[in-house]
């Protein structure tokens, strides 16, 4: 048995919960949208081609905003082929999937979606092939009230398809996507991006001051201008744009589960290199005001080996329309791995304003659907649903003292990984809590000062199952192997929380609590 004692206490918080962390993300890539979202005929389909099936998976996820329409498909395409009458809309080869995109789903149809969903958009332009003309035209179709020619558009499109013809009141863009990835179509050096993206910015906002920005930030940490990309971005960019973004996958590595269970080690670095990078830039430049981080994309991804450094996903084969693509089935290490990853970002809510899991459904996504068939909930879906629905308040600093578990990536890291968040005016905190050893199982508790716990209001906990492993995963045939059950060995004593955690779980204890 390894032990943890954490302790929170009420004068130390980091932030506010960021409502917009708990994001998700639709690309048109794969089966995401297409037999995702997306499936006229579906016995489950409303009218629209809504799967409604999804749609109450969606709902129970709870994302909070949800990025669109990619993604590397976002750097070839043309957002007017997607609105208007769908048998007039091309259709097209998406050079970044290798597929056929038919463009019966669009703007208006994601738009309508969302507002069902009651999720935020944040929808992403074409930077790479495209440029400041096409960027303000969208920001005016989009949001303009009417009287001209683009917001007359978007009400002849609504009435000819029987969408919405209101404003769509987009807030948040996305300043393309990944351009500095040589893979990405239309991509660019690090001045070449800044520029065209700060000219981008200052149209945009002509069109719509009150829109808020995204700038590309690097693909990942391990891009050889990972740091430089950022400098030199925002010292074009700083005084336009209000986010940078960042974009991180993880996967288990030769069986290397311990250094896997660690990886949240890695996007706290992240996180911070970026934080440093942003404020260096701040402090040359003289600026007031603050940029934060839009975490864009992140997940578990099991990247395919035969991917090269040009191009680093797997593409599909000849010419389809939605074909299967990256569909990873999640198991009970992955469900770990993301849950820890949500603490990571939660634990840098003084900086990290918008996260998104990428992506929804099918594609690396917690829900999963058949065509013609059922949906369900991955594995990774439960600690998501979770933290979405129960992180509120503040989110407080924890001081971990827990023992170590040794790792080949990080070396020694804590066995227990965890993040607290307290809702004065609702009496509730919450832990989020994960035993990263995969052997031994965890004895925690937590110290509260400044706060008195009453009740332990509920307490859940996702473990390898009885009968299975940590790779069990929950597939078609099987799709409740892996979830959440109740935590039984959990108590209060002497107003602190104590509980026994298995061997490689996650874990949230609710309690009630009130001012000591
Ligand atoms: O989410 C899948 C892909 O990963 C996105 O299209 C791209 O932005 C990233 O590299």
């Amino acid at each position: 048995m390894t032990t943890a004692h954490l302790t929170v206490d009420r004068a130390f918080t980091v932030a506010e919960v960021p409502h917009r962390l708990f994001g998700s993300f639709v690309e048109h890539m794969g089966r995401c949208v297409y037999t995702g979202i997306h499936e006229p005929g579906h016995p489950q389909a409303d009218s629209r081609g809504f799967r409604q099936d999804v749609m109450q998976l969606v709902r129970e996820l709870g994302p909070t905003v949800v990025r669109y329409p990619g993604g590397n498909f976002v750097s070839g395409y043309r957002w007017e082929d997607g609105v208007g009458p769908v048998e007039d809309r091309p259709v097209r080869i998406d050079g970044a999937w290798h597929t056929v995109e038919t463009n019966a789903f669009g703007l208006h149809e994601f738009v309508d979606w969302a507002r069902e969903a009651d999720v935020e958009i944040m929808e992403a332009i074409n930077l790479g092939t495209r440029g400041v003309e096409e960027a303000r035209a969208l920001v005016e179709y989009a949001n303009h009230p009417h009287g001209t020619y683009w917001s007359d558009l978007r009400r002849k499109n609504g009435a000819a398809t029987g969408t919405t013809q209101d404003p769509f009141d987009i807030k948040l863009w996305c300043l393309g996507n990944e351009l500095d990835g040589p893979w990405q179509i239309g991509h660019k050096t690090a001045d070449e991006y800044g520029r065209l993206a700060q000219e981008s910015a200052k149209a945009m906002k002509l069109v719509d001051p009150d829109i808020e920005l995204v700038a590309v930030g690097s693909s990942n940490r391990r891009m050889p201008t990972f740091g430089s990309w950022e400098h030199t971005v925002l010292s074009h960019t700083y005084e336009e744009v209000d986010y940078i973004s960042m974009h991180a996958y993880y996967q288990e590595h030769d069986g290397d589960a311990a250094s896997f269970l660690a990886e949240a080690v890695d996007m706290d670095a992240f996180i911070d290199g970026v934080v440093s990078t942003i404020d260096a830039v701040k402090a040359a430049g003289k600026h007031s005001k603050q940029v934060d981080i839009s975490f864009d994309e992140w997940n578990v991804w099991y990247q395919s080996g035969l991917d090269t450094e040009d191009q680093p996903h797997q593409v599909a084969k000849g010419w389809q329309k939605h074909p299967r693509l990256i569909e990873d089935a999640y198991n009970v290490t992955d469900a770990v791995v993301v849950g820890t990853l949500l603490h990571s970002l939660l634990r840098h809510g003084d900086r990290v304003k918008i996260a998104n899991q990428a992506q929804l459904v099918n594609v690396i996504a917690p829900i999963r659907s058949e065509e013609d068939g059922p949906a369900w909930r991955q594995s990774i879906f439960w600690p998501f649903a979770r933290i979405a629905a129960k992180a509120r308040g503040q989110i407080m600093r924890l001081a971990v003292d827990s023992e170590q578990v040794p790792t080949q990536k990080f070396g020694d890291v804590d066995a227990v990984d965890a993040t607290v968040t307290w809702d004065e005016a609702a009496g509730k905190l919450v832990l989020f809590v994960a035993n990263r050893g995969l052997e031994e199982a965890a004895d925690v508790d937590l110290n509260l000062n400044g706060l008195q716990a009453t009740a332990i209001s509920s307490a859940e906990v996702l473990a390898v199952p009885e009968r299975g492993d940590r790779l069990t995963a929950n597939l078609v045939d099987s799709q409740d192997a892996v979830g959440l059950k109740p935590l039984t060995d959990v108590g209060l004593q002497d107003g602190r929380l104590h509980m026994t955690l298995p061997a490689m779980s996650w874990g949230v204890v609710e309690l009630d609590v009130a001012a000591a």
